[in-house]
């Protein structure tokens, strides 16, 4: 007997439950179907983002500045430590409790919210009568298989969210031991001392950080010739300066030749910048070359689900596939692969499903990497501007000059404001330094708002505090700071 909802959601990441748990706040009956398991086989949902992306990363990233600090930045507090000691299995530990409490979490909110969750690989069957068919298959290794013991659910709608997963180079696959992706280099059991990083992208920047942060003498090699092409070059150029100096030995302009995995150790061999052949050999070796949507367990072909040719679900801006009632969102259909943008569209699609005007606003979807300082943005950078032939103002604030960023003894970066130079409305905010992922919220919000620089220059910030900075950086587009 197969088990009717009006919705069904397929995945359970952050796009999925956030779309489900919308969905039943609208009144709407749904089931949520995910496969991720933890380990011991039960469910854990929340996605990559929960298991191996956005929360233990950043646990990590925490843990990691915290050893850092009190290894370099206590004795200058007047802290003076003995005896500093790295606990990784206890680090790893704290991980995966901020892991679980969110899979938790998740469940519990499911719970308040009677959606209806179901541990498993969601399936396409069939188009039937009043909407389509998905079986529920006990393990991800099962073949889709429409036996009867197994749940069958039929919806009206169907949200597919199904994610993505780690891009492995051409011949490369990873073993998780000493070729990683995301998820291996999350669980490394021994500091390496040689870490070698493919890709200086996010994952790159934010896993080299952790385990340089930790002791390993990290190497990252990355094909483009310029540094973080998509952030705003005056940011990239500062970030770069600041991640060497702290000791990430990154290489641009490589490409990467044979990659040879031996016993112990990986040996990279790769034509430098200057077309020179070169030979690394590091104990771990991290691939973050960005990542491929997951459509593997669907059967998109049983409904005629269309695909394009990279393997996104293609759909309009509203997440309309090419199937009626069918929606997708988050990785798995175009646009950046952040959790937030995969949150919004949840919340819109679940909206529209209901006969509401879900919208999503892609020019303020902010971004963020969790560096040391941390990088943040939203809107266009100044290479785009300029392209885009738009005539603007900009004006920066260094944290240097930020009572609080010295009171934390964290004054690198700035804040910088790029405005239309007629209008004065704000285009792009660009920060690096001490919490920028907090900082840029302001400048979100102002955007949505369509605010113009002289609108936050105008505003009463809190004393002593970084946000102070932003304020700065807007009145610096009118030239007139005042601290600098
Ligand atoms: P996912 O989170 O991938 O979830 C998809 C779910 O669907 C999974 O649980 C999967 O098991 C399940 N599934 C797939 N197929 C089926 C099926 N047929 N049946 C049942 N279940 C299925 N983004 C940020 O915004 N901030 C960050 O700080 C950040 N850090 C990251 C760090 C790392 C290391 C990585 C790898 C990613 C990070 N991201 C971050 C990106 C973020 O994780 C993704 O953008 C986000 O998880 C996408 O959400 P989603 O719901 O589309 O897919
Ligand atoms: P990425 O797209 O951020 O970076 C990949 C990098 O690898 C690029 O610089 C690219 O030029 C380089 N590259 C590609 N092929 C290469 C090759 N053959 N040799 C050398 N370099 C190569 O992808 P990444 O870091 O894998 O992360 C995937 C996605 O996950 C991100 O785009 C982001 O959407 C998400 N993410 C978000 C985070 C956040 O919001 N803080 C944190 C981590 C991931």
């Amino acid at each position: 007997m197969s088990k009717q909802f009006d919705v069904i959601v397929i995945g359970a990441g952050p796009g999925g439950y956030i779309a489900a748990i919308r969905c039943a706040q609208l009144g709407l009956s749904v089931a949520c179907i995910d496969e991720w398991k933890n380990e011991k086989g039960g469910p854990a949902p929340g996605g990559t983002c929960t298991n191996v992306g956005c929360i233990p990363s950043k646990a990590l990233l925490q843990s990691s500045e915290h050893f850092e600090h009190a290894g370099h930045a206590f004795a200058e507090h007047g802290i003076e430590m003995q005896g500093l000691k790295l606990n990784l299995e206890q680090m790893k530990k704290r991980k995966d409790t901020v892991v679980k409490q969110n899979n938790d979490g998740i469940l519990y909110l499911f719970k308040k919210n009677k959606v209806s969750f179901f541990h498993g690989r969601g399936t396409f069957l069939a188009a039937v009568e009043g909407g389509y068919q998905i079986s529920v298959t006990a393990s991800a290794e099962s073949a889709p298989d429409p036996d009867p013991d197994l749940d069958l659910l039929t919806a009206r709608h169907i949200v597919v969210a199904t994610g993505s997963n780690a891009r492995a180079l051409p011949g490369t696959p990873f073993d998780e031991e000493l070729v990683l992706s995301n998820t291996g280099a999350l669980a490394i059991n021994a500091v390496p001392k040689k870490l070698g990083v493919i890709g200086a992208g996010v994952i790159g920047l934010e896993m080299g950080s952790v385990w340089r942060r930790l002791g390993s003498e990290v190497t990252v090699l990355e094909a483009l010739p310029t540094f973080l092409g998509a952030v705003d070059d005056q940011i990239a150029r500062e970030a770069n300066k600041l991640f060497a100096k702290q000791g990430l030995d990154i290489h641009l302009g490589v490409k990467i030749g044979k990659i040879a995995a031996g016993k112990k150790s990986v040996t990279v061999d790769y034509l430098d910048a200057k077309g020179q052949e070169q030979k690394a050999e590091f104990d771990k070796l991290i691939v973050s070359i960005g990542r491929i949507p997951n459509t593997t367990g669907l059967n998109a072909d049983a409904v005629g689900l269309k695909l394009d040719e990279r393997g996104f679900v293609v759909v309009d801006a509203d997440c309309k596939t090419s199937l009626p009632n069918v929606w997708a969102v988050g990785d798995v259909v175009r646009g950046p692969m952040l959790a937030h943008k995969a949150e919004e569209e949840g919340v819109a699609v679940a909206e529209r499903i209901a006969g509401q005007h879900g919208h999503v606003n892609f020019n303020t979807i902010p971004w963020v990497i969790y560096t040391s300082p941390e990088i943040a943005w939203v809107g266009r950078t100044e290479q785009q501007l300029k392209t885009d032939g738009v005539a603007f103002k900009s004006g920066t604030f260094p944290f240097l000059a930020n009572g609080r960023a010295r009171a934390l003894g964290d004054t690198s970066g700035m804040v910088k404001f790029l405005a239309d130079a007629v209008t004065d409305e704000i285009l792009g905010v660009h920060i690096i330094g001490p919490m920028a992922s907090e900082l840029i919220s302001e400048a979100v919000v102002a955007m949505e708002f369509k605010a113009s620089a002289e609108d936050i220059a105008r505003i009463c910030h809190a004393h002593p505090s970084l946000s102070e900075a932003t304020k700065e950086a807007a009145l610096a587009v009118d030239k007139r700071a005042l601290n600098f």
